[in-house]
């Protein structure tokens, strides 16, 4: 991330001063979008990180090795936060502690207990508190949350949503000693990849009642945590729900289908479909005298392209909701349930028990710190070539 590889000299657009700690993948790739003026209102003032090698920038862009000498430098007016999850809850208080507007990477915390600590620093709502949930900004999600909003699929009655495209291999893992493991990460799949998909799930759906979950640790990688779940959800209505995921699966799936009283919707490959059920499916089968006839539907494809602004949006809007309290698209608060729903599936698989919401934060909490103190596992020594193929691919 230094200004020979970038190539580029300045610190981006003038207006918010914003400070960036953690230069790894993302926190680079964030860095990079404000220098190149990508997110007009925003100026790269300040980085952290730990590794001195990462912090070759700018002269106006000022440098340091520790975040609590960054946030009180009096250098920024808010701090993106991409360094390992554990550290989101620490950093995260501090800053907010310090009077800053915050915008934490996903997971906003490892466990649930954290992210309750961490939304209890923030005290003075005039700071912004914001949470890197880039999906959000997906047209195609959006038109499906609107969809069931707005009453058109009828209740909802089953969800299936297979998220097996998450493929990572041996050097992915490999790649950072925090990655996939109980001290580091806190979890696996669960924790890394699909905290986008639960928020969407909770942001499309909301909370279920309880969950029933088997997830396998290490099935396809040297890892002791998680790389491969199913969990079977119930919701108040009697809705059910089932989620997959897998890092091991190639070529993997991402297809969401939703089964409503008015017809299905399923999105899958860049096409949302909406088959839509003249008659509600129960009064169909209760009215009709024939003994295998279904609905009729109207078939439609909705136009829908490309997956919206994603990292940037969200950081525009962080900034548009600083200079001028625009909405935020996703309030850091809300993201304690994917974080919680991401615990529950853990807790339950573990326990081989179904596990009701609200999770008991306290006693997962105690879980996780059992799995860490009890981890016998060691991570095998990263590569030169393992970090830059993960590099590379990120971009
Ligand atoms: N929104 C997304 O699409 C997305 C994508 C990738 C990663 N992330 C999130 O970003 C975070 C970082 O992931 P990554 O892949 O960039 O990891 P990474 O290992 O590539 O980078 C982490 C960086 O943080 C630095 N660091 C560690 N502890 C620090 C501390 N206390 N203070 C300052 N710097 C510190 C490390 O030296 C490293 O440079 C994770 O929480 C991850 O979930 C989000």
């Amino acid at each position: 991330m230094n200004k020979v590889r970038l190539g580029i000299i300045g610190t981006g657009n003038k207006g918010l001063r914003l400070g960036i700690v953690g230069l790894g993948n993302m926190g680079a790739a964030h860095a990079r979008s404000v220098l190149e003026g990508k997110i007009p209102r925003m100026e790269l003032a300040a980085v952290c990180d730990t590794n001195p090698d990462k912090l070759e920038f700018d002269s106006q862009v000022k440098t340091f090795t520790r975040s609590e000498e960054l946030i009180r430098s009096g250098a920024v007016d808010a701090v993106l936060i991409a360094t390992p999850h554990y550290s989101h809850t620490t950093i995260g208080i501090d800053a907010l502690k310090n009077g800053l507007h915050v915008l934490v990477e996903k997971p906003i915390s490892v466990h649930k207990a954290d992210c309750e600590r961490l939304i209890a620093a923030h005290t003075n709502k005039r700071q912004v508190f914001a949470a890197m949930f880039n999906q959000r900004t997906d047209p195609f999600f959006q038109k499906v949350r609107k969809l069931l909003r707005s009453g058109k699929l009828g209740e909802i009655r089953r969800v299936n949503w297979i998220v097996t495209n998450w493929f990572r291999t041996e050097a992915y893992y490999a790649s950072g000693g925090w990655r996939a493991t109980w001290a580091g990460e806190g979890g696996g799949v669960l924790l890394n990849q699909c905290p986008h998909n639960l928020d969407l799930f909770q942001w499309i759906f909301g909370m279920p009642k309880r969950v029933r979950a088997f997830c396998t640790m290490g099935r396809y990688h040297n890892i002791e945590v998680e790389d491969d779940v199913t969990a079977y959800f119930e919701y108040a209505n009697g809705a059910t729900a089932v989620f997959i995921a897998s890092t091991g699966e190639a070529p993997g799936t991402n297809r969401l289908e939703i089964a409503g009283e008015r017809g299905r919707v399923v999105y899958e490959n860049d096409e949302l479909r909406f088959m839509r059920n003249e008659v509600e499916m129960s009064k169909f089968s209760r009215t009709s005298k024939q003994a295998f006839a279904t609905p009729s539907t109207w078939d439609v494809r909705i136009p829908l392209s490309g997956h919206g602004g994603q990292h940037n949006e969200i950081l525009c809007n962080f900034a548009n909701a600083i200079l001028d309290n625009a909405p935020l698209i996703a309030p850091a608060q809300e993201g304690i349930h994917s974080v919680e729903l991401a615990n529950a599936i853990l807790f339950s698989s573990l326990q081989g028990k179904t596990i009701e919401f609200p999770l008991d934060a306290k006693a997962y909490e105690r879980k996780l710190k059992q799995l860490v103190a009890g981890s016998k596992f060691k991570k095998p020594q990263k590569t030169e070539k393992s970090a830059s193929d993960f590099a590379q691919s990120f971009r």
